[in-house]
């Protein structure tokens, strides 16, 4: 027997045109650890349990399966389409003129879909790394942000909307600088922005930003990516599941760590899009935001474990000449040149 959580009792977010959207979706980015045939298998799992958001990427190697499976619970009668809320994302190297077009076409191909709900540009640089590419590695083609070569994507994104491709878009790994720059020249807004959060990476004015301006944060990384891929490691790195406020929470609601941390993004407003093909982890990543929920005290505790720890630093999208993966991240207020 499936069990399946009631679609009632999941919470949802509103987005600025007023549709709601679950409050918890399922990443697909295998992390270099766990294959397209893994992954896709738990996205079945996931759907026939309750899950409804997928964020999907071009870059994680895996829409064709993902697509498979699509196509399957529809026919199976457990969704229709429009109870789900698909996302992917441009991927760096696609970002010149006609190139966003072609990819999203491409990803609607490979994901057996007519639309996407949420199309994102991945990232706001055309520069691109090979997939599974080490952390030091530079390509010379890489350039700072540039306003002109965002907006030729953004545009491109718009038209996706005007063609009927695609019902929302999105941005992801921003920042405000960028967002002030870019954000007066949209067409239409961005609905969403996919952001790193988690306990001890919570980007306060970036998140408060997107609130004021009606963009909804989508937090990547809600569990702190404990099997993030090498690349993406360094000494000084923080474990979330680790955090004092987030222990001594997991040991009074008797949950894992992982838990708390979903739970407090939930609560705090953002909708979290945990990774894992474990059965008992994406169900209990999801049921979650249902039940027992977080109390005050122990969400302002786990406010207070913030250490501006930031685990993704893009570090092989630099450019010659750039300083070190800060420079991605405008940290002096302005933006990095
Ligand atoms: N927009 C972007 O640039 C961007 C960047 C990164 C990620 N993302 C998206 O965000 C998604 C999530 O990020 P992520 O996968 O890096 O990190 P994450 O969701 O924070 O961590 C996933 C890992 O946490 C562990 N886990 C999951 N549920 C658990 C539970 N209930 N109890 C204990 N451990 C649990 C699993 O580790 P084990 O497998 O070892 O059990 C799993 O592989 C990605 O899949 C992707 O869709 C987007």
């Amino acid at each position: 027997m499936t069990l399946t959580l009631d679609q009632n009792r999941i919470p949802k977010r509103t987005l600025a045109s007023g549709e709601q959207i679950p409050c918890v979706g399922i990443g697909t980015f295998g992390s270099d650890k766990y294959n397209a045939q893994e992954i896709s298998n738990a996205v079945y799992g996931a759907i026939r349990y309750g899950y409804r958001l997928v964020d999907c990427a071009a870059v994680y190697q895996n829409e064709a399966q993902i697509g498979e499976v699509l196509s399957r619970v529809q026919e199976e009668g457990i969704v229709s389409r429009s109870e789900l809320f698909i996302t992917s994302k441009v991927w760096n190297d696609k970002h010149g003129e006609g190139e966003v077009i072609a990819s999203c076409k491409k990803s609607l191909e490979d994901l057996k879909l007519d639309y996407l709900d949420l199309y994102f540009v991945h990232w706001p640089f055309p520069n691109y790394h090979a997939p599974g590419c080490s952390g030091d590695s530079r390509n010379p083609d890489s350039r700072p942000f540039s306003v002109e070569e965002f907006m030729t994507a953004w545009r491109q994104c718009e038209a996706l909307v005007d063609m009927g491709l695609v019902r929302y878009i999105g941005m992801s790994n921003m920042t405000i600088p960028k967002l002030e720059a870019v954000l007066p020249l949209c067409r239409i807004k961005p609905a969403a922005l996919e952001m790193e959060l988690h306990p001890s990476f919570q980007q306060p004015e970036l998140f408060d930003y997107a609130v004021a301006h009606e963009i909804l944060p989508i937090g990547y990384c809600p569990i702190g990516s404990p099997s993030r891929p090498e690349r993406d490691r360094t000494a000084e790195d923080v474990a979330d599941t680790e955090l004092l406020a987030v222990a001594e929470a997991a040991k009074a609601h008797g949950v894992h760590p992982a838990i708390i941390c979903l739970k407090w993004a939930v609560q705090r407003g953002q909708v979290p899009i945990p990774f894992s093909v474990k059965e008992a982890q994406y169900m209990s990543n999801l049921s979650c935001a249902t039940e027992d929920p977080l109390t005050d005290e122990e969400m302002d505790a786990i406010a207070k474990e913030d250490r501006n720890c930031r685990l993704i630093k893009g570090q092989v999208f630099l450019w010659e000449g750039a300083k070190g993966w800060e420079d991605l991240w405008d940290l002096d207020g302005t933006i990095t040149k």
